[in-house]
């Protein structure tokens, strides 16, 4: 028996997996057991925003290994206040406050808790397409075929269609117009549900993993304005996209709008050392300045963790992390990206911004249905099983989801590691077309 079998496996088939073992890594490359090397071009699960073993990263969580690895939050801590610091400082204004959690789900948890107990509301809304997580008020709040099997139903969740032209719920053709009707949908729903019980609309900034879909420009304000005239809560989920991934700090200062809570995980210390957290607007704040916050947990704020973020954040200034997000969209992805949409009939759409692309991979790019069904498994899967073959055939990890390849590199990725990946996923991208001939 392999170690590996000893490993129960999330969101997997339990038993023994065809993957490869990573023994090592450094900047845009992990290196297997065999000493190969491979192009991490989805950043693992978009969190190595800074690549692997950034010298400052490491170096920040050695010394604080040396001073102190651990300390309970109910102690001040200078790492962890020094990470608040410095996470407060690059956030939308009127966020002053940070919660650390291990992750992006436990953060959702607690700040759909914090909504509910500021304005004593029951539901929360969420957009279809989206994701949150995988506890219990995560994966219900979670609009994709990921909520299914566990969803009981009873977490007073509710559903809405967020803009999306590719696939618009509205039947628009423009942005503009796009933005318009979502707009319309998601006041029709806060008013059919009844305001007096909304106490949240939770919303990824720009969609991640369910699609990689960016909102039109004035729709997160579009939003803001709705839960404000309300009462409502406006929860950014920026866990995928927070710290540089789109070419922003934050997805929401596309449109310049500051939400009452931000979640954030991932990119904060490029997953060095699990950290998550609720940035918490002024008023939120207030609710708990008299009365105690109802929970936490034992590695709130863990110094090890804490001491990633400093470090991450710090390099992300010095070596000027959101720019180069922001050049690597506009410059090499965008364009190559669509390039390849001319040499390969599967891709139906290509879209992202900074950082975070994707390729939507279709039968047909009239009828628009996916080359590889919703939970396709074993010969309905074989497009992308193929594709995801030659990639690592060819040296490069890619991050596949569904019917998407997702392509979203460490944000310092070379100019010619990039073109490297371009070329290595127009190369397997063939295999892909095989199928539709
Ligand atoms: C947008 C979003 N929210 C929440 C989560 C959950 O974060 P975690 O996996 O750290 O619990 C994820 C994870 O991918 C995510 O992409």
């Amino acid at each position: 028996m392999g170690l590996d079998e000893l490993v129960f496996h999330p969101w997997s088939v339990q038993g023994v997996r065809n993957v490869p073992t990573f023994v090592g890594g450094s900047g845009s490359f992990v290196v297997d057991v065999e000493g190969r090397r491979f192009l991490d071009f989805g950043s693992q699960l978009v969190f190595t925003n800074l690549g692997h073993q950034h010298p400052a990263i490491v170096t920040a969580i050695k010394e604080q290994a040396d001073r102190l690895c651990t300390l309970a939050p109910g102690y001040a801590s200078d790492v962890r206040g020094e990470a608040a610091r410095l996470i407060i400082e690059v956030a939308p204004e009127g966020l002053g406050h940070v919660l650390f959690t291990t992750g992006g789900t436990e953060a959702i948890e607690h700040a759909v808790r914090m909504a509910r107990l500021h304005n004593g509301r029951p539901k929360v809304l969420a957009a279809y397409r989206s994701y949150h997580g995988s506890t219990t008020t995560s994966i219900h709040l979670t609009g994709d075929p990921r909520r299914w099997a566990s969803d009981t139903g009873a977490a007073g969740a509710v559903h809405f269609f967020g803009p999306f032209i590719y696939r618009s719920a509205f039947g628009s053709s423009t942005p503009e117009e796009e933005c318009e009707l979502a707009l319309a949908h998601l006041e029709q729903v806060i008013l059919l549900e009844g305001p007096s019980t909304v106490s949240a609309v939770l919303l990824e900034s720009v969609t991640g993993s369910s699609g990689v879909i960016v909102p039109p420009a004035g729709y997160l304000q579009g939003v803001r304005d709705l839960c404000s005239r309300h009462g409502i809560v406006f929860i950014a989920d920026e866990v995928l996209v927070g710290f540089g991934r789109t070419g922003e700090w934050f997805g929401v200062d596309h449109d310049r709008v500051a939400p009452d809570l931000l979640v954030f995980a991932k990119g904060v210390n490029s997953g060095y050392v699990p950290l998550g957290g609720v940035l918490v607007g002024n008023p939120i704040y207030e609710t708990f300045a008299s009365r105690p916050y109802p929970a936490g947990m034992t590695y709130s704020g863990h110094p090890l963790a804490c001491a990633a973020a400093v470090g991450a954040i710090g390099a992300m200034h010095d070596e000027g992390t959101v720019a180069a997000a922001a050049r690597l969209g506009t410059q090499l992805l965008g364009p190559g990206l669509t390039k390849l949409a001319e040499n390969h009939f599967c891709i139906g759409d290509v879209r992202g911004i900074g950082g975070l692309w994707t390729l939507e991979l279709v039968r047909d790019r009239q009828t628009k249905e996916p080359l590889v069904p919703v939970g396709a498994t074993g010969e309905a899967n074989a497009p992308t099983f193929a594709f995801t073959k030659a990639c690592l055939e060819r040296g490069l990890v890619p991050l596949v989801l569904g019917n998407r390849i997702h392509v979203a590199p460490p944000l310092n990725v070379s100019d010619s590691d990039a073109a490297t990946g371009l070329a290595i996923l127009d190369e397997a991208l063939a295999e892909a077309d095989a199928f539709l001939t």
